[in-house]
């Protein structure tokens, strides 16, 4: 949730902070700017809307310099409006970009304000740029600025300053808000993540919470909470720039439902030993300590987590809990019969997350993660790393990294099942066999473009969807409502088929669309009877499963018919014609479909 840069080195840094600041536009996109300095003279230009904006800006206006900020927003306090955009700047002597919530700030503000500083906006990150304004006019050097600073503010931030009277130097911090250093031999850029500036650079260092840090064009000097200097370790960042391209597909999540394939193979074989068995990474050691799993997650996360649960516990009779991240530490929740916490989050930053298992540990978990980003705060912080090797997810929308989450989960399932003997070698090696098959059959599913597009046209003018699907379906179901909901702006929800009767019939009137995933078993059987009361009050009826399971249901309108698969793997094949339709309903709706609104790809606040 908004993306910051920073850049000090030999080249005019103007164009090196924009193209850092659009690869990190799906953390943000309501706003944006730059501060650069030269010959004295702090030059700031910042637009309301997307990066473009600033560009037209800028074109018009140039920006110049070797050291600068950038910034691109997500709003948390103040409205969208120019005032409240970064950098924000103190009598053209400091500029500040700062990522998160300065959680002190009404306090500091008032403080500040009975001192005479006079606040051009609504932020809560405008106090930072009048502390540094503060500290560095009673001569303290750029060290020890930041180091006063950070005993005054509370929260999870990572921001960067630059000084008029320091013209040499940015000052960096980070605490709970990602931030990434990265260099070569003639210039320091940071930025909230590494693959903002791995086409500058492959030589990145993270901070760690509490961090801070002084950059010039030749070095970088970290220091801790307790003001010690200290190395931390160099890695090298390995994000292809093909990667991050669009590749001739017309938006970032039409791309990645087609990389799924090979998202989800690559992801295979990092579960896999030497000897092709199914290990999740994890020793038989680790394994027979698990004896009760709590799932925390957020979003579309948190619907893998209990897709993950029905796998688990069926396959291997281990307990499992699903919390919703941003309510579990809050709650005082009791681990009794818990051993293990897994945390399950595609960007490794989100903050409720982070927070959720940071809780866990408290409560003495065993900590692990199933991550994208490897080399996120969660990433760090965890005992163990299930990795998902989907490779960087840019839209907003989460496509691949979800159905590379239920690949790690079943096989976590079957390998845990199989080491306290729940499930015996051959079933095991019959579901392995079959998971090896899900990247060609998901393959097949790319076909489905086609099937839904007029399914899509219908949809585009409803005012409301519901999602249906029974046992591992559910899940889903609510996953299928989400993304719809994110991407087209329909309200949608999922429910269980079975609680339709509860509740929820009452919605049903004339058109009223009802997308159900069935599948081929008997709990979907029962499903059949909970759609015939649907369609009986004149539900428009699109159905959602192989063609064995779909022929049950005689009566829908609309068949999206997916490939063969064994029924526990339905979830994930069936998640990807969830996608297609979300993604083309808003294809026919125009809305904004990488970016949507009001919503940023990694959400860094509580
Ligand atoms: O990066 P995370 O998996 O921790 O993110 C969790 C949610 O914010 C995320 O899944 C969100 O719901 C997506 N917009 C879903 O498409």
């Amino acid at each position: 949730m908004c993306g910051i840069v920073g850049y000090i080195g030999n080249e005019a840094c103007q164009e090196i902070i924009l193209g850092s600041l659009q690869r990190l536009e799906y953390r943000g996109y309501d706003s944006s700017g730059i501060a650069t300095l030269n010959d004295d003279r702090l030059q700031l230009r910042r637009s309301v809307g997307k990066l473009s904006e600033l560009k037209a800006k800028i074109l018009e206006e140039p920006v110049s310099g070797k050291i600068g900020i950038g910034h691109i927003r997500w709003a948390t306090h103040g409205g969208v409006t120019e005032q409240n955009a970064h950098p924000h700047s103190v009598n053209g002597e400091i500029a500040i970009v700062h990522n998160g919530i300065i959680e002190n700030y009404a306090s500091l503000k008032e403080e500040l304000m009975d001192k005479g500083c006079v606040f051009s906006s609504d932020t809560d990150s405008e106090v930072l740029a009048h502390l540094f304004s503060n500290m560095i006019g009673q001569g303290l050097d750029p060290k020890r600025a930041l180091e006063t600073v950070l005993t005054k503010i509370e929260g999870a931030y990572s921001f960067v300053a630059l000084s008029k009277s320091y013209p040499d130097s940015l000052m960096v911090a980070r605490n709970a808000s990602p931030l990434a250093i990265g260099f070569s031999d003639d210039m320091v850029i940071v930025a909230s993540d590494a693959t903002a500036i791995a086409h500058l650079t492959q030589k990145v260092t993270y901070l760690k919470d509490n961090d801070y840090a002084i950059l010039t064009s030749k070095s970088h000097t970290i220091y801790n909470g307790e003001n010690e200097m200290v190395n931390r370790e160099v890695v090298k960042v390995n994000v292809s720039p093909i990667l991050l391209d669009k590749l001739g597909f017309r938006h970032y999540m039409e791309k990645e439902i087609h990389e799924q394939p090979d998202a989800i193979s690559h992801t295979i074989s990092a579960m896999t030993d030497s000897n092709g068995r199914l290990t999740a990474g994890l020793e038989d050691y680790n394994l027979s300590k698990i004896k009760g799993i709590v799932l925390l997650a957020a979003g579309t996360s948190f619907y893998a987590a209990q897709i993950g649960r029905y796998w688990i516990e069926k396959l291997a009779g281990v307990p499992v809990v699903c919390e919703v991240a941003s309510e579990y530490h809050y709650r005082n929740p009791v681990a009794s019969f818990q051993t293990t916490a897994i945390v399950i989050s595609q960007s490794g930053e989100s903050i409720d997350s982070l927070m959720a298992v940071r809780h866990a540990k408290k409560l003495g978990l065993d900590t692990y993660g199933i991550v994208n980003v490897v080399d996120s705060t969660i990433s760090r912080e965890v005992d163990k790393i299930l990795p998902t090797r989907a490779g960087p997810e840019i839209g907003v929308a989460s496509t691949k990294a979800f159905t590379a989450q239920l690949v790690v989960l079943i096989c976590l399932a079957i390998s845990i099942g199989r080491q306290n003997g729940k499930l015996d070698e051959d079933i095991s090696n019959n579901i392995h066999q079959k998971i090896l098959k899900i990247p060609s059959t998901i393959g097949k599913s790319m076909n489905l473009f086609e099937l839904i597009l007029p399914i899509s046209y219908k949809l585009k003018n409803a005012h409301s969807c519901l999602f249906l699907g029974r046992d591992m379906l559910f899940p889903l179901a609510c996953e299928g409502a989400l993304k719809l909901k994110e991407l087209s702006y329909i309200h949608a929800e999922g429910f269980a088929s079975g609680e339709m009767k509860h509740g929820p019939i009452a919605l049903i009137e004339e058109g009223l669309p009802v997308v159900s995933f069935v599948s081929e078993d008997e709990i979907s059987r029962k499903a059949v009877s909970n759609l015939k009361e649907a369609e009986a009050r004149g539900a428009y009826i699109i159905i959602i499963g192989t063609q064995t399971a779909v022929n049950m249901i005689d009566f829908a309108t609309d068949k999206i018919i997916i490939p063969n698969c064994d029924p526990i793997l339905t979830p994930i094949v069936s998640a990807v014609p969830a996608q297609i339709l979300a993604y083309l309903t808003a294809l026919e709706k125009g809305t904004d479909i990488d970016q949507p609104r009001n919503l940023a790809k990694s959400v860094t606040v509580e």
